[in-house]
């Protein structure tokens, strides 16, 4: 294929198996099945029957509040089902013993709600004074902690003060590192790399991500040895990283690829964490077949319920170390104007 799309005759060489088109049709089938199963099995799609998707639900809901409220001019009243859902799903979750803070926050945010409108002026509708006996039902459940629900206001300078980088040397700067020093990564930085990556954004706010952390040794040994990127690196990191998300968070057939766009920003978040803190990182791809994705869950222990997205090596940098120079196109090449072949209105009607 050339750049403009032209169809090209060559037989590229690649080091996939060396198979008939069938054969290899057939083994895509297979890895499609897999993915397939472990959707069907693990997520809500079909019915949200685990606890963890219940909580999920509490949360997409709780978020839809606070976007709702986010924008510049909220329209009053908007969202009846939603809040009402929310309320009957986190009193439900409350009653299973579900996380309290996920109930908390969804309180926090129908009362902001309720407040904002109230502010707003207009009219309330009949039901709003449901919502309020619920709300109050509710926090009579849950012993307060503070504000977790709702929006909040923050100035422009506060955002630019806290985020601002001397210079873009932050992101040059970072090399995929594949020759640690023999001093370990410590717990803390490892906690402060997670606490700052947990802030990456994620599918109505839904978090589906886990750390497994695995110190250098045998336990990290294991988990390399069903890794095929690590030849002659993998054991000088202080910890491997194994970078997950949970199925069960995912309620709709179309967040069937959710899990992985979730886990890699998530993963992007925690390497550039690393990176702030002075510490070296390498991705480890976890570009596997269905057979190798067993073995590791033979060797490690994975839930079931949980996609493996790839594996990090962490540790400590050399004094002096050769890293790949991974050489990047102009930004000219990544950078297209978008092109609009039908003009449709917001309802999608052309
Ligand atoms: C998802 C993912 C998986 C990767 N897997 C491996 C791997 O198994 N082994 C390895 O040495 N590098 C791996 N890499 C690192 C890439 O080779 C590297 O990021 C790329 O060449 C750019 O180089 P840089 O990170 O030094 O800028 C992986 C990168 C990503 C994003």
């Amino acid at each position: 294929m050339t750049a403009d799309g032209t169809q090209l005759r060559f037989q590229a060489r690649t080091d996939g198996p060396r198979s008939g088109w069938f054969k290899k049709l057939m083994l895509l089938g297979r890895e499609y099945y897999y993915d397939a199963t472990r959707f069907v099995t693990h997520s809500g799609a079909l019915s949200p029957r685990h606890l963890a998707t219940l909580r999920a639900l509490v949360t997409m809901d709780t978020h839809r509040v606070e976007k709702g409220l986010a924008v510049p001019h909220p329209k009053p009243w908007f969202g009846k089902l939603i809040v009402r859902r929310v309320l009957h799903n986190a009193s439900l979750y409350a009653r299973l013993d579900g996380d309290a803070n996920v109930c908390r926050a969804a309180v926090d945010a129908v009362e902001d709600y309720l407040d904002r409108n109230s502010e707003l002026g207009a009219p309330e509708p009949e039901w709003a004074a449901q919502i309020r006996r619920a709300v109050t039902g509710l926090h009579e459940q849950l012993q307060p902690a503070g504000l977790l629900g709702g929006t909040k206001t923050v100035s422009r300078e506060t955002i630019h003060k806290a985020g601002r980088l001397d210079s873009m040397d932050f992101f040059t700067s970072r090399y995929s590192i594949r020759d640690f020093a023999p001093e370990p990564v410590p717990q803390e930085r490892i906690e402060a790399a997670v606490a700052a990556a947990q802030h990456t954004p994620s599918v109505c706010n839904r978090q589906s991500w886990s750390v497994h952390v695995f110190p250098r040794g045998p336990q990290a040994g294991a988990v390399l040895a069903c890794q095929n990127g690590n030849t002659g690196f993998g054991h000088t990191a202080s910890h491997i990283l194994l970078i997950t998300t949970d199925l069960r968070t995912f309620v709709y057939p179309g967040e069937r690829n959710q899990g992985w766009v979730d886990g890699g920003m998530f993963a992007m978040s925690l390497i550039h964490a690393f990176h702030a803190q002075g510490i070296g990182t390498c991705c480890l791809n976890w570009s596997v077949d269905s057979r190798a994705d067993r073995r590791l869950r033979t060797v490690a222990e994975i839930p079931a319920h949980e996609n493996v997205i790839m594996m990090l090596a962490v540790g400590q940098l050399p004094e002096e170390l050769r890293v790949a120079t991974s050489w990047r196109p102009e930004p000219g090449h990544v950078i297209r104007p978008g092109r609009i072949r039908q003009v449709t209105n917001q309802d999608g009607a052309q």
